[in-house]
């Protein structure tokens, strides 16, 4: 791994356009333009939900490498709905997205160990998400199984994790969670948005 100098600082607005952009490269896949008629949608994701109330500010942080934005993760507020109908807040996560080019140097490593960090001095009890089972493990995530918790539809399976930031914050929370609706993204609103960027 080359080593490389990465700042991490909050998101301004004068980034987001080059954060969607790099949202866009980070998740384009040419497979997904002959299904859904583009090659992700994670860029129009980001952009509506920043102006969402589930929205975080305080923890959506990009990463600088000399003076050149390579990567962002955005926080939204989320819950877990207990038997008797209450909610139990917690944080979820995503996108988190590296440019292609600047992968695998530990950009995306220290963009989840700063949030995560910044969330638990907030006083955020825990986070859970949908992700690759394979990466996250390495900063404390579990399956969400573990703490009894499935996903909206009643499932779990592994990409569906949690992470407690306050010790004991989800024991003997048991429910389904549910995340901003603006995940389930309209693809129609996404090819749109998509127009305005350069052509792939
Ligand atoms: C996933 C992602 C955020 C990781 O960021 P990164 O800066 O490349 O990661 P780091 O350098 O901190 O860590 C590198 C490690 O992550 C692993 N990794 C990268 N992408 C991965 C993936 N899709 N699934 C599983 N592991 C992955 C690498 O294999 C490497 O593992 P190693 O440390 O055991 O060698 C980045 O690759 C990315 O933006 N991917 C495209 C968008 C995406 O899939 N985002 C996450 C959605 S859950």
């Amino acid at each position: 791994m080359v080593n490389i100098e990465i700042l991490l600082r909050l998101e301004k607005e004068d980034d987001w356009r080059e954060v969607e952009l790099l949202t866009r490269e980070a998740f384009w896949k040419k497979e997904l333009i002959e299904k859904i008629g583009i090659g992700c949608d994670e860029h129009y994701l980001v952009h509506t939900l920043r102006k969402s109330p589930e929205f975080v500010p305080e923890l959506d942080f990009v990463a600088e490498v000399n003076g050149r934005l390579v990567g962002n993760i955005i926080y939204s507020k989320a819950y877990v709905l207990l038997p008797d109908g209450s909610r139990h807040d917690v944080l979820n996560f995503g996108p988190l997205s590296v440019l292609p080019e600047f992968q695998k140097q530990g950009v995306g490593s220290a963009l989840m160990r700063h949030s995560l960090k910044t969330a638990a001095r907030l006083g955020y009890g825990a986070v859970i998400f949908f992700g690759h089972s394979s990466y996250y493990p390495r900063f404390g995530f579990k399956e969400a199984k573990d703490f009894n918790i499935t996903t909206n539809k009643g499932k779990n399976y592994p990409a569906f994790m949690a992470m407690e930031l306050i010790y004991g914050d989800l024991e003997g929370i048991t429910g389904t969670y549910h995340e901003s609706p603006l995940y389930n993204v309209n693809p129609d609103k996404a090819r749109e948005y998509d127009a305005l960027f350069p052509k792939k």
